[in-house]
Formats: structure tokens, C-alpha cells, sequence
């Protein structure tokens, strides 16, 4: 049933491992946070959208048929917009407001839940709940990202925001899409994420080309994901291929020694894993940054057992688990996993 007013709200996510793993047919283990991004909609009598992100205090309209491009938050709700009616999904004219806590550009994936509140209002708003699944949603989110922002991404920021359950964080097969909830214990061990300070556009970053370097890499060995590869056929890559496929390949073995570390309640070790994955993400994918380093530094200096990089690097978000005697330094946010996307309830839409 169409309806006059909705709200719905997408969280971020952080991952815990499983970096550059997604669009390599690989595993990862992310959860959604409580921050998040909150959009109400409401039902227009004409067929234009009109929006306004409350954060930066901008606005945006535009005909639902109009499908120019736009730059920043805009391109998002242009580009969710014109994928949906692409897609055969009733869209209204609507007039939005744009809200949320998740930093842009923080690695938090500010982006993602952006597009999937977008999505989850306007298809409740056009009254076609079940017009598309939640992998539909994540898939047709990711179009947005590649036609609209031109950034290539995998599908792991959005099914986290979209699948995210407490306590838990998702282990994901991108070669299946099979998820798995795996239990978060962490008998008063704490995750915290500080920001680098430095903002990363994954568009204007190497991230298309890291992408654009994995997919030559599977081409060169003939296999369809390069997770699929054969660690002894590696030497038989050029450089920087081998290095970048010798971190997909290790970095999904971590992810499967972090879900046992998880169920074992071996926090030591999850934390010596999150070092290794910086470590390779680092050395062998180069997608850390002077910026990333120094916070990286900081955190195991203040006390983390261990830290990372989290999302698609060039600056963003680094994340830390400290052990429970220890104090949290200051600007450190603490994270845990949290509930996937969902429309509000009615009367909190007015
Ligand atoms: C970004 C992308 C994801 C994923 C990560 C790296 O967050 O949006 O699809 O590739 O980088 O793991």
C-alpha cells in the first residue's frame, strides 16, 4: 500500500576483517553500527523530488525524470531515484529530509547507508515493499555507487547496513552471498574507531584501479574471482599483481581464523589479526596513507592490542580492540554491532 509518509534508517558499518575481499569473490566479517543515516519521506502531489541533506543544510529537485548528473549527497538520491524506476519499482514524488551521524568520508560507509535509506523510503513510499530483496537492494545500491559516484565498490558496505543484526557480526561469502551471523563476545575487550583526519573519496583514490589490478590478476591466472586462485600459481604473476592477490588470499584465511578466534573468545588472537590485515593492506594492497599510519601508531601506543585500516583505505577510519584494563583515549568512538536498515515506526515519520 502506498503511503503518505515514511522514515526509514540505514546504519554504517565496520568491518572487522575481510578487506578489498568482496569484489574478489572473497569472505569478510563486517557489522553494522548504530550510527547511521535517517530519511523521511514524504508523498508529493508532483512528480519531482525534492531533498534536503539537514547536515550540510542543502537542498536538491529535480523531475523523477530527469536523470542528469549531480556531484556529492546528490548524486545519490538522483542516482537511487532513476535506478529504482530502471528497475520497474513505482516511485512518487516525494519531498525528502536527509539526516544522520555517520562522518562522510570516514570509512564508515556514510555512502551506503545514505543509498539504502533512500531505497527503503521511496520503495515503501511508492508501496512496493516486497518489490525487490534485500540482495536486490544491495545490488541496485552498488549501481548507484559505480554509475553515479563512479566508484566500482563490492557489495559488503550495503549488505552490512542492510543485514546487520546485535551482537553479531556477518560473515559474508561474496562468492555465494551466503551470510552467516557470527556471535561478537567480547567478555569486556572494547572496538573503537578514530578517524584519521584524513577524508577519503574513494572515487578520486586508487580504489577503481586496486579493483581494475585484482580483475587482471584473475584474468592472467583464469579463474573467475582471484579468490579462487591457487596459491602456488602467485609466482606467476608481474608485480604489484602478486602482491595485491597474495592479500586477498591471506587476508580471507584471516577472516576465517577471526570467526574462530570469535567463537574460541581468543581476543588476543583477533587482535594479532586485525594487525596482520593492516600489515598486508599496507605492504601488499598500498591502501594505507602517512595519515593512516600515525592513528594506527596511536591507538597500539595508547594500548590496543590490535588496529587496522577499515573500508577501502587512502585515509578513512582505523579500528582498535583494546583489552579490558585499558583506558580508552580521548576521540576514540566505541563501536558494536548493531541492527541492519529498517523503516521507523509511523508516528516517528511526521
Ligand atoms: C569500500 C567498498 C567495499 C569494499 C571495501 C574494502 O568500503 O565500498 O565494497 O571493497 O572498500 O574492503
Amino acid at each position: 500500500m502506498a503511503r503518505e509518509r515514511v522514515a526509514a534508517f540505514a546504519p554504517g558499518r565496520v568491518n572487522l576483517i575481510g578487506e578489498h575481499t568482496d569484489y574478489n569473490g572473497g569472505l569478510a566479517l563486517p557489522f553494522a553500527i548504530d550510527a547511521g543515516v535517517t530519511v523521511r519521506a514524504e508523498r508529493a502531489s508532483e512528480p519531482r523530488v525534492e531533498a534536503y541533506a539537514a547536515d550540510v543544510d542543502e537542498r536538491d529537485a529535480f523531475a523523477l525524470t530527469d536523470d542528469g548528473a549531480a556531484v556529492g549527497w546528490r548524486a545519490f538520491v538522483r542516482g537511487v531515484v532513476h535506478e529504482l524506476r530502471a528497475t520497474g519499482v513505482p516511485v512518487a514524488g516525494a519531498r525528502l529530509e536527509i539526516g544522520g551521524d555517520v562522518p562522510r568520508g570516514s570509512g564508515l560507509s556514510s555512502s551506503a547507508a545514505l543509498e539504502v535509506s533512500l531505497c527503503l523510503a521511496l520503495i515503501a513510499l511508492g508501496g512496493a515493499q516486497a518489490a525487490l530483496s534485500r540482495l536486490e537492494i544491495a545490488r541496485l545500491c552498488a549501481r548507484v555507487e559505480s554509475r553515479w559516484a563512479g566508484v566500482q565498490t563490492g557489495l559488503l558496505d550495503q549488505l552490512a547496513s542492510l543485514c546487520g543484526q546485535e551482537r553479531a557480526a556477518l560473515l559474508i561469502d561474496f562468492s555465494t552471498l551466503r551470510i552467516e551471523a557470527v556471535a561478537v563476545a567480547l567478555a569486556g575487550w572494547r572496538l573503537v574507531v578514530i578517524d584519521s583526519g584524513q577524508r577519503h573519496t574513494l572515487a578520486s583514490s586508487g580504489y577503481n584501479q586496486r579493483r581494475a589490478e585484482c580483475q587482471l590478476a584473475s584474468e592472467l591466472l583464469g579463474v573467475p574471482w582471484l579468490s579462487e586462485a591457487a596459491p602456488d600459481d602467485l609466482p606467476r604473476l608481474p608485480e604489484p599483481l602478486r602482491a595485491r592477490a597474495e592479500h586477498v588470499l591471506s587476508e580471507n584465511q584471516r577472516v576465517v581464523a577471526a570467526v574462530q578466534a570469535l567463537r574460541d573468545g581468543e581476543l588476543g588472537e583477533l587482535a594479532s589479526l586485525l594487525n596482520a590485515s593492516h600489515a598486508s593492506l599496507r605492504d601488499r594492497f598500498d591502501v594505507s596513507t602517512d595519515a593512516v599510519e600515525r592513528t594506527v601508531a596511536g591507538l597500539l601506543q595508547a594500548g590496543a592490542a590490535g588496529a587496522r585500516l577499515i573500508g577501502g583505505g587512502f585515509g578513512g577510519s582505523v579500528l582498535g580492540l583494546f583489552p579490558p584494563s585499558v583506558t580508552l583515549p580521548g576521540a576514540t568512538l566505541e563501536v558494536r554491532p548493531a541492527a541492519g536498515a529498517r523503516l521507523l515506526a509511523a508516528r516517528t515519520a511526521a
